[in-house]
Parts: structure tokens; C-alpha cells; sequence
């Protein structure tokens, strides 16, 4: 694709602590979403620097947690990788970190952007960015492990605590490794647009760590803006990614040539989904993989523009057979709107709506 996007802000390599990354562009945690069978057909695509997992409960991961110990699943393709944690007692995050850097992560992440009321009931997540002892549990966590930690958190709680900047240079002098920073409040939800100006202030509270834009970035032109509005080290896309997988080659190919390729045609989008079931599939078995596959296959076929009723069938399916079958009704329709070989439109990956207190 032809671009005149100003790539100035985009020729630089990013470093966290000790881990260099390939590239300045981040898969961002989407609980339900990120799991190892995605990040590893985001990484096949090429240009992602790191991916997170979902956030995983220090507490579960302790406790031995069966759903914990398979977020935290990773390959040898799936690398670097860092795992998200979430709590809000330092001796557990403290005794999880220490847990995960035995096993081999590359990088952990605290979480304290999580503005669901499930998580911050607790205190955790986003209610973190409330709380003084916030930075003291960053500091006991850095203390416990040879490893990057990175804190990622939105602006503040509402507009009127806007604690991002300072909690992020406090972070920084306990040692936290970078910092990534989605431009809304907890209050805000997803609604209404990132806050470009909120990003650029926590870029400018940092002396030297890394700060990575997060937020509505869905192609090249979006993230070119966050890079070169806020001064951010790097970008992490979340929504955008499951639109779009081939975002990350996109990035690294515009940072390094100007150009870019065009995503995935209707085709491809099939065969990837079909891979990644196939990931799955080998992960936790036929059964549960066709169970957890119905949200993703939902964003694939709503990327290839399948009419609703057939991306219906892939929610029914109770067998491989039938997931075939639906596969090859898929491919022999093709597109309800736009072309099979060429470039579709860009799908709206929609966020939960209203008060967070309800979502
Ligand atoms: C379905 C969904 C799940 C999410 N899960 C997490 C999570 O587990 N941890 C986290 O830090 N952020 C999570 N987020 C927030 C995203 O990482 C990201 O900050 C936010 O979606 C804005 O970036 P985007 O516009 O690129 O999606 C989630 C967002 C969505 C929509």
C-alpha cells in the first residue's frame, strides 16, 4: 500500500530493561482473546515485538488454578512473552512473579487498567491507581525478580485523578521497566475517544523507561498519530489486532520501508482461522477448542464479511465434522459484500456498553 504517513517518531528500537524487542509493537492482553493460539498466529504474521496473556490472577496461578496455569501457556514460537498478573496483596503478586520468572516468561505485567467491577471490587486493576500503597507493591514485585516488570494502567480512575503520570515516574524510580498507558479514564469505559494529550503527559513524567501508546489504534494512520503525538516508545494494539492480525507486519514493514503490505484477503482470513482453531485444538482438545472457539470465529467472520446466519452455524457447532462442514459452506459462499482476493473493508470491533459498574 502507498503511504505518506510521517514515520519520523517511528525509527527507534525499544528495550525493556535488559530485553530487546524486535519491534515496537505490542500485542495488547483482550481477556478471552489473547490466548496461545492467537498470539502465536499474530506472531507467524510477523512484526510483533511482544504479546502479553490475558490477565491471570496471582492468587489463582498460587493456588494452582487450572484456568491460570493454561492462561500461562506458551511454545517456543511465543516469544518474548509476558504474563499479565492482577491482585492487590504484594506477597502474593511478590510469591506469582517469582512463581512465573521460574518458568521461563520473558516479562511480567501488572495490571492495574482493569476497570471491570468483578476485578476492581477488590481493589485491584484500575482501582490500584487509587491507592498510595500501589507503588510499594510495584516495588516488592520489581525486588522479587531478575526480570522486566512493566505496569500498565489507563489515565486515572476519572477526570478528575488523573494519577497516571505521577504513579508512572514514582513506578520508575521503584524500578518498573516501561510503562503502557491506554489514553481513558477507569470511569470512561470505552466510550468516547483516547486522549493523545493524557498519553503525552505520563511520556513526559518518565525520565528514561519506555511508555507504550495504547488505545484505538486500527491501522498504520492511527498509530502513527499516537507515536508521533504523544512521543510514546511504542504502541500496543489490542481491537485492532483481532480485525486485523496482519497489523503488526503492517507497522514493521511502514517503520522500515515506508510501505506496506495490504491485510489478509478472504482467503487467507479463512485459512488463518483455521489454523488457529488448530492451535487450540492441540491445546485443550476438540471439545473445549470448539466450545472457546465461537467468539474468535465470530471476529474472523465478521473480518471476511460471512452473511450472519452462516457465522451463526459456527455457534452451534458440536463437532470437527461439523466445523468442517461449516468451513466449506464458508468458503463455497465467499463474502456476502466486497471481493474474495481482494481487500475488505475494516470491521468495528465493538466494546461493552454503559456504566462500567454493569458490564
Ligand atoms: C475484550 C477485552 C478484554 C480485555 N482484557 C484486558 C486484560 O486482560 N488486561 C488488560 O490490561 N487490558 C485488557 N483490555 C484492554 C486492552 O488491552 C486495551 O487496553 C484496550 O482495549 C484499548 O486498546 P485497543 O483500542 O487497541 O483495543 C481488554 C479489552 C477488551 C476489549
Amino acid at each position: 500500500m502507498e503511504q505518506t504517513i510521517d514515520r519520523s517518531a517511528a525509527i527507534r528500537s525499544l528495550t525493556y530493561g535488559s530485553l530487546r524487542l524486535e519491534t515496537r509493537y505490542l500485542l495488547s492482553p483482550l481477556a478471552g482473546f489473547t490466548n496461545l493460539p492467537f498470539r502465536r498466529v499474530c506472531r507467524e504474521l510477523g512484526g510483533v515485538g511482544l504479546a502479553t496473556t490475558d490477565l491471570v490472577s496471582a492468587r489463582g496461578l498460587l493456588e494452582g488454578s487450572r484456568k491460570s496455569l493454561q492462561l500461562i501457556e506458551t511454545c517456543p514460537q511465543d516469544r518474548p512473552f509476558a504474563v499479565q498478573i492482577f491482585g492487590r496483596e504484594p506477597n502474593v503478586m511478590r510469591d506469582a512473579a517469582r512463581f512465573l520468572a521460574e518458568r521461563g516468561v520473558d516479562s511480567i505485567d501488572i495490571n492495574m487498567g482493569c476497570p471491570v467491577d468483578r476485578i476492581t471490587k477488590g481493589g485491584a486493576g484500575s482501582a490500584m491507581m487509587c491507592s498510595r500503597d500501589t507503588v510499594s507493591l510495584v516495588r516488592t514485585v520489581v525486588e522479587a525478580v531478575d526480570l522486566p516488570v512493566t505496569v500498565k494502567m489507563r489515565l486515572g480512575w476519572d477526570a478528575k485523578q488523573l494519577t497516571a503520570p505521577r504513579f508512572a515516574r514514582e513506578f520508575e524510580q521503584v524500578g518498573a521497566a516501561a510503562i503502557a498507558i491506554h489514553g481513558r479514564t477507569r470511569e470512561q469505559g470505552f466510550s468516547g475517544q483516547v486522549d493523545l494529550d493524557g498519553i503525552r503527559a505520563v511520556v513526559e513524567a518518565v525520565e528514561h523507561i519506555p511508555v507504550i501508546g495504547n488505545g484505538d489504534v486500527r491501522n498504520v494512520e492511527d498509530a502513527a498519530r499516537m507515536l508521533n503525538v504523544t512521543g510514546c516508545d511504542g504502541v500496543s494494539v489490542g481491537r485492532g489486532a483481532l480485525a486485523n492480525p496482519w497489523i503488526f507486519r503492517q507497522l514493521e514493514q511502514w517503520e522500515r520501508t515506508g510501505r506496506y503490505d495490504p491485510p489478509g484477503t478472504f482467503d487467507d482470513r479463512l485459512e488463518l482461522m483455521q489454523r488457529q482453531f488448530k492451535y487450540l485444538r492441540d491445546q485443550v482438545g476438540a471439545d473445549r477448542g470448539l466450545r472457546m472457539f465461537r467468539k474468535m470465529a465470530h471476529w474472523y467472520l465478521k473480518g471476511m464479511r460471512v452473511r450472519a446466519a452462516r457465522r451463526h452455524r459456527f455457534q452451534l457447532v458440536k463437532s470437527l465434522d461439523e466445523f468442517e462442514e461449516a468451513v466449506a459452506e464458508v468458503r463455497r459462499e465467499g463474502p456476502a459484500s466486497g471481493c474474495r482476493d481482494g481487500v475488505l473493508e475494516d470491521v468495528h470491533v465493538p466494546v461493552p456498553k454503559g456504566p462500567v459498574e454493569r458490564w
